[in-house]
């Protein structure tokens, strides 16, 4: 029998902490990425997944690093990414982190009116910049507004086989919901439209066509 192929997938949102109580993040709950981790398992992928901060539990037999921080992300990432056949970057990264983050607790009357925040790596940017001929690389595109135009240039720019589009500025989907709705779009050009479903059944849909 031959070797089985990896699968590397990021879920979750990350934390970015302003001092040791408090952070920004996102209502990400990663209960996408850990569908698709658990499709992935069931189509006999040897899955890792890269974890935030998340109230899941982990399904038997996938390897887990559980992460905190874009940067803590970006590394889990980058280190297992060679050994990676296929890469689903689900995470809701966040995109901006405090610019320092202070040691203590700072006290309700210290605390600034403004904080000054910096700019986190875009892991998949870099990971598009790495992937190989034998690689395949998703993404996600969580838009508002613009929604096709905006994942078609995330597709291009991030150098990906597949971008799956949810528009989360429709109620009751995308982000802590147990249903979503997806387009996907393909570096050639494909679009496939997945009516709203459950993260599950999308998961199983998703991995049909990239996996074509
Ligand atoms: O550009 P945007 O953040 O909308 O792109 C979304 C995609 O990029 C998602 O797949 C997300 O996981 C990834 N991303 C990333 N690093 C960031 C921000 C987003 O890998 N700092």
């Amino acid at each position: 029998m031959g070797k089985s192929l990896n699968c590397l997938i990021s879920a979750g949102p990350t934390r970015e902490w302003i001092d040791p109580v408090r952070f920004i993040s996102n209502p990400s709950s990663g209960k996408m990425g850990y569908a698709l981790a658990s499709e992935a398992h069931k189509r006999n992928f040897k899955v890792n997944l890269v974890s935030g901060p998340v109230l899941l539990p982990i399904e038997k037999g996938i390897d887990v690093t559980y992460v905190e921080s874009a940067e803590e992300m970006s590394i889990a990432m980058m280190t297992q990414f060679n050994e990676a056949d296929l890469i689903i970057m689900c995470a809701a990264v966040c995109d901006h982190k405090p610019k320092e983050m202070w040691g203590q607790k700072k006290k309700k009357a210290d605390f600034p009116t403004s904080i000054e925040f910096v700019s986190t790596k875009d892991i998949l940017y870099e990971l598009g910049k790495r992937k190989k001929e034998n690689q395949k690389l998703i993404g996600f595109a969580a838009e508002t507004e613009s929604c096709e135009q905006n994942a078609k240039k995330k597709l291009n720019l991030k150098n990906l086989d597949w971008i799956a589009l949810n528009d989360v500025s429709i109620k009751d989907i995308g982000f802590e919901s147990d249903l979503n709705e997806i387009t996907l779009y393909s570096n050639s050009e494909q679009k496939v439209k997945l009516s709203i479903a459950s993260k599950e059944k999308l998961a199983a849909q998703i991995f049909d066509i990239i996996t074509k």
